[in-house]
């Protein structure tokens, strides 16, 4: 199976999220990786829009944790700056992710013990100036539904093309 998608542009990444949120559920963990400006806040962008979110999404870099209210709440993290994994009690990071929500994790990758046992990784690489490489790694049943169906959704998306 396939689980590779190319984007042209940020407005194609924005509706791979808002075609995501389509198949999210509330529990549902998304953790994504790539580097800084790969496009991660990009996805979310989209991801909120699909969720019904009104208000603006921002970089959570320097809140760490952001809150928005849409169809389900999305819990936005951004572990950038956390040093320790000790610090994910701090910001009740493993309460939030059963909170009922869609917890997105930007630099989700950054401690081991912040990967749920059932989750959606997402990890964002750069190919060029506005072309980005989006690899799905499902872990658990639910991380692999979300995968397939995501995918499918993703078909008629311009600027998006599913890697071959
Ligand atoms: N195909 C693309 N998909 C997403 N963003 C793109 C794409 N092409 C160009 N961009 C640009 O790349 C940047 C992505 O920024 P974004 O803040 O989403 O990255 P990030 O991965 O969240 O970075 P950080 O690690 O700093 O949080 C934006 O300036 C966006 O316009
Ligand atoms: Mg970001």
């Amino acid at each position: 199976m396939t689980l590779t998608v190319r984007t042209a542009g940020e407005e194609a990444t924005r509706a791979a999220g808002y075609a995501l949120a389509e198949v999210l559920r509330a529990g549902d963990t998304l953790l994504l990786f790539g580097d800084l400006g790969a496009g991660k806040t990009a996805l979310v962008k989209g991801i909120a829009r699909g969720l019904g979110v009104s208000e603006p999404i921002t970089s959570p870099t320097f809140n760490i944790l952001l809150v928005h209210p849409g169809r389900i709440p999305l819990y936005h993290i951004d572990l950038y700056r956390l040093d320790q994994a000790s610090q994910l009690e701090d910001i009740d990071y493993f309460g939030t992710l059963e909170a009922g929500g869609v917890t997105a994790v930007e630099w989700g990758d950054r401690f081991a013990q912040a990967a749920p046992p059932d989750h959606l990784g997402v990890s964002i690489a750069i190919l060029g100036d506005t072309i980005r490489e989006i690899t799905l790694v499902p872990v658990g049943p639910r991380g692999t539904a979300l995968a397939g169906q995501w995918l499918e959704a993703c078909r008629s998306i311009p600027g998006l093309e599913i890697a071959r």
